[in-house]
């Protein structure tokens, strides 16, 4: 399959290395077509791998990943341009954090908007899918890190789309389909990502990224 991770930093390489190595073409994109981050993941993985643009990337791509800074998310897919990914699977995993007052961040969208919807709003003919942004990039794509059953929380408008991910995460990445809960539609992606000012104090306290949630419910 031909895929465009957008995005150079660690969660594209996470995913973009773990593609690779299972036998997809992958195409890196960057605001620039050499970038620095590009050439070093190039560099680190073994098969055939390309780094190019925003554009080259969404252009080249069956399916996209977005894996760009949230705060920046919606500037990075417009230079991947919204021509280049009408119809597509966009599996939307940035989240809207805002670092510039320091740690813990602060979401640059909340409560009654999300960056989800946001680009589903400016790329309609996109099939807009929010997962994975809930877990470490380690956990993404070895969610076994995790000792015992844990969940993967996704929304998104197209029920289809949705479907084809689910497979796509347990192909690629080993998510068991029972441990994914579709959360419903885009607007749930205000959930998923006020989740992350959670995730980021658990993070801190656990001393360790490799976590992961369980839901659990009663019988009746
Ligand atoms: N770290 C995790 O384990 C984890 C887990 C879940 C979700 N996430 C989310 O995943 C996303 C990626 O995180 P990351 O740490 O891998 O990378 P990041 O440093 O947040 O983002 C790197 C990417 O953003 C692009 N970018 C930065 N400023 C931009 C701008 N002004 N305009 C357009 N593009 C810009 C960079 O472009 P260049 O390539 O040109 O530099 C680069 O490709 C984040 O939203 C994060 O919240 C992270």
């Amino acid at each position: 399959m031909k895929i465009a991770i957008l995005g150079s930093g660690m969660v594209g390489h996470a995913l973009g290395t773990k593609l690779v190595e299972i036998g997809h073409q992958v195409l890196m994109g960057s605001r620039t077509a050499r970038s620095e981050a590009g050439q070093e993941w190039l560099r680190s993985v073994k098969a055939q791998a390309q780094i190019g643009t925003f554009a080259d990337a969404a252009a080249f791509g069956e399916i996209i990943l977005d894996c760009t800074n949230g705060a920046n998310s919606l500037a990075a897919l417009r230079q991947g341009g919204a021509a280049n990914l009408a119809d597509k699977i966009l599996i939307q995993i940035s989240n809207p954090l805002d670092f510039s007052q320091g740690m813990p961040p602060s979401l640059t969208v909340c409560n009654t908007d999300s960056l989800g919807e946001q680009i589903q709003r400016e790329f309609p003919q996109a099939r807009v899918v929010k997962a994975l942004n809930t877990v470490n990039c380690a956990v993404m794509v070895q969610p076994s890190l995790v000792p015992g059953d844990h969940d993967l929380i996704i929304c998104g408008n197209d029920a289809t789309a949705k479907r084809e991910v689910v497979g796509l995460l347990g192909e690629w990445f080993g998510w068991k389909e029972q441990s994914v809960i579709d959360l419903g539609d885009i607007t749930s992606s205000r959930a998923t990502e006020m989740y992350l000012a959670l995730w980021v104090r658990l993070w801190g306290v656990l001393g360790t990224p490799h976590f992961n949630i369980k839901v659990t419910r009663s019988r009746n």
